[in-house]
């Protein structure tokens, strides 16, 4: 599904593959971490896609491919319509000032023994052109100002704010180079679940206030759902559905997303009644032993001969091709439908895969 606005980033069959080697003396490959399998999307200007998944599905790597702390095996990354995949040296010094990361930990991604003002203004020191010295410093309390933090603490350390302002630095420092794309990698996981609607409030005004576009990663659908347009889900390393908050949240057609839509809490008990409960059996197959046909299949309650021949390509459905409407969206499922309003008894998707 393509965003509404002009495209800032186009990925496209994006793969990182981390091989893996057996012996000291002769080290030879046995074989690969297939941790990125073929991703594509596109980011629009001022858009905010959301991309969601369990552990290991390989969204850190999505992350640090988008902002070339890591090159890829295969696959190319489009910046304003230009291909800056393999680009080196000044060009991608350059290129990076405009693509800026928000980590997930704010207590292991801060420097302990640097003050927050030089924290924040670390981004100068390795891009120089982008403010005067004699400005830097008025800069810094100024970003401040603007994630909501006290300028006057400028000269404090990291271990004299909470979890929250913590992650407040880490934006600060991200926006220094009044970058285009921030990259918000599970931004609030490590913060209490009342912090992390002030940090997304702040992330929501921020984008507005500077025309940012975000990549927000999340393991969790209910985290994105205030934040994002655009929503993908991804299952070890590829895109299973992708679509708007609407179509994601209100008609998913991939039994993975219905599945992980089945655990988000429900505050309202009546809805919560009438909602199929889909429990997943079975871990996550290993990236190095990824299984045929559909990825999802060793988990999938509706699992059958074909899906483990044909993997199924990321597309509208042939069933909802003719029928446009929010469950015309693209789905990597051959059997893919809108899971029916009733109870898990009548569906019986306990979630006893075919193992
Ligand atoms: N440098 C690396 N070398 C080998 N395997 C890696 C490396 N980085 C990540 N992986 C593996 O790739 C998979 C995806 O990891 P990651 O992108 O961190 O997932 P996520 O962020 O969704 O939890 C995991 O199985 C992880 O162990
Ligand atoms: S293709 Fe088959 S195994 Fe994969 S999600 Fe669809 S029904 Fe399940
Ligand atoms: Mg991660």
């Amino acid at each position: 599904m393509a965003p509404t606005t002009e495209p800032v980033l186009q990925v496209s069959g994006l793969v990182k593959h981390y091989p893996l080697t057996r012996g000291i003396l002769f080290r030879r490959q046995i074989g690969a971490v297939r941790a990125v399998d073929g991703v594509d999307f596109t980011l629009g200007r001022g858009e905010t896609l959301g991309i969601v998944g369990e552990s290991g599905c390989g969204k850190s790597t999505v992350a640090k491919l988008l902002c070339h702390l890591e090159r890829p095996t295969a696959g190319s990354i489009r910046f304003r319509g230009e291909d800056i995949t393999g680009l080196s040296g000044r060009a991608l010094k350059a290129v990076r000032r405009n693509i800026q990361m928000v980590f997930q930990d704010p207590y292991t991604s801060l420097n302990p023994r640097m003050t927050v003002g030089d924290i924040v203004g670390e981004p100068y020191e390795i891009h120089p052109e982008a403010a005067p010295k004699g400005e830097r410093r008025r800069r810094v309390r100024e970003l401040l100002d603007v994630v909501g933090l006290n300028p006057e603490h400028i000269n404090r350390y990291p271990h004299q704010f909470s979890g929250g302002q913590r992650q407040r630095i880490g934006i600060a420092r991200a926006l220094a180079l009044r970058p285009e794309v921030v990259v918000a990698d599970e931004p609030v996981s490590a913060l209490d679940v009342s912090v992390q609607a002030q940090v997304i409030n702040l992330m929501d005004r921020l984008q507005a206030e500077f025309a940012l576009s975000y990549v927000f990663i999340a393991h969790d659908l209910s985290v994105v759902r205030h934040i994002a347009d655009r929503v993908a889900v991804m299952y070890l390393g590829r895109i299973v559905e992708t679509g708007s908050d609407a179509e994601i949240y209100e008609h998913a057609t991939h039994p993975y997303t219905q599945a992980l839509l089945s655990a988000v809490p429900v505050p309202d008990p009546e809805a919560r009644a009438r909602r199929a409960r889909i429990i997943l059996s079975g871990d996550v197959p290993s990236p190095t032993d990824i299984p045929s046909g559909c990825r999802f299949r060793t988990r999938c309650w509706k699992a059958r001969e074909r899906c483990a021949l044909e993997v199924p390509p990321l597309a509208v459905p042939p069933a909802f091709r003719g029928t446009p409407g929010p469950a015309a969206h693209d789905s990597a499922c051959h059997f893919a439908e809108e899971l029916p309003a009733g109870d898990c008894a009548e569906l019986g998707v306990h979630g006893n895969g075919p193992g």
